[in-house]
C-alpha cells in the first residue's frame, strides 16, 4: 500500500493495483501548487464528509476518471443526481470492494455542501487491504467511538487531523491513537490555512515523548506500508 500527501486532508491510496484518492482539495491550495490535478490517477473517490475543503475537485476528477465516489448517503446521492458514479454508505457499515473492505465510520464534525446542501453526517474510513490495515479519521474531534476501531481491525496506521481549530489537536491526536490501539500515525489537515498552523518539530517531539510515531509529509510525498 502506498499512500501519497497531496496537502491539506487529500491523499492518493495505491493498493491492490487500484487508486484512490481521499478528499480531493488541491486546485485551490497554494501549498500544493506543483500537484497536477489532471494527471491523478482514480478508481476511486472517498469523502469523509461535503466541506469545500474535502470536495473542491471531486468533480472535475470523476469526470475525467469516471471514478466510483464512495461517501455517506447524502453525498452519494448528490453526486449521483449530477450523473456521477456513487457507492452510498452510512456509518458503521462495510463494503467489499476490488481492493479491500471498506468501513464508513463515525466522526464528530458537521458536513454541509459550500451551497448549504445537507451533507449528511461526516464519517472516517477503516480500509483493510492487503494485510495493511489504515483508519483514515477525517475532520473530527477525539471521540470516544474511536475505541471502537480496534475491537474489529488490527490497524498499521491511523491518519488523523492535527490542526486543531476546526479538529482535534496534537495533544488530543496521541489520545485518539491510545483509543485506536495504533502508535504510527500520518498527520494531515494542519498549515493549509491561518487557523491550522502548527509547529512541526514540536508536534512530532510531543508524539515521540509519548512513545508514538507522527509523520508529516511534503506534499507529494509518501509512504509504503
Ligand atoms: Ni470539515
Ligand atoms: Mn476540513
Amino acid at each position: 500500500m502506498k499512500i501519497t500527501f497531496l496537502g491539506h486532508a487529500s491523499l492518493s491510496i495505491e493498493v491492490s493495483g487500484k487508486h484512490i484518492l481521499v478528499d480531493p482539495f488541491i486546485t485551490a491550495n497554494p501549498r500544493a501548487a506543483h500537484i497536477d490535478v489532471n494527471t491523478l490517477k482514480a478508481d476511486y473517490i472517498l469523502l469523509t464528509h461535503a466541506h469545500q475543503d474535502h470536495i473542491l475537485d471531486v468533480e472535475s476528477i470523476a469526470q475525467r476518471t469516471q471514478a466510483v465516489i464512495v461517501s455517506n448517503w447524502e453525498i452519494a446521492t448528490y453526486y449521483g443526481n449530477k450523473g456521477f458514479h456513487t457507492h452510498p454508505m452510512n456509518h458503521g457499515g462495510s463494503w467489499q470492494f476490488d481492493f479491500g473492505k471498506v468501513k464508513y465510520v463515525n466522526a464528530v464534525h458537521s458536513s454541509s455542501f459550500p451551497d448549504g446542501t445537507y451533507g449528511g453526517n461526516p464519517g472516517g474510513f477503516v480500509i483493510e487491504s492487503e494485510h495493511k490495515n489504515i483508519y483514515i479519521s477525517g475532520d473530527t474531534a477525539l471521540t470516544m467511538d474511536m475505541k471502537l476501531i480496534p475491537l474489529r481491525t488490527k490497524l498499521d496506521l491511523a491518519i488523523f487531523p492535527i490542526g486543531d481549530n476546526f479538529t482535534m489537536d496534537v495533544e488530543d491526536a496521541i489520545i485518539a491513537s491510545e483509543f485506536v490501539e495504533c502508535d504510527k500515525v500520518l498527520g494531515v489537515h494542519y498549515d493549509t490555512f491561518g487557523y491550522i498552523e502548527i509547529n512541526h518539530e514540536d508536534a512530532i517531539k510531543k508524539f515521540f515523548s509519548s512513545g508514538k510515531d507522527l509523520m508529516l509529509l511534503g506534499i507529494g510525498e509518501f509512504i509504503e506500508l
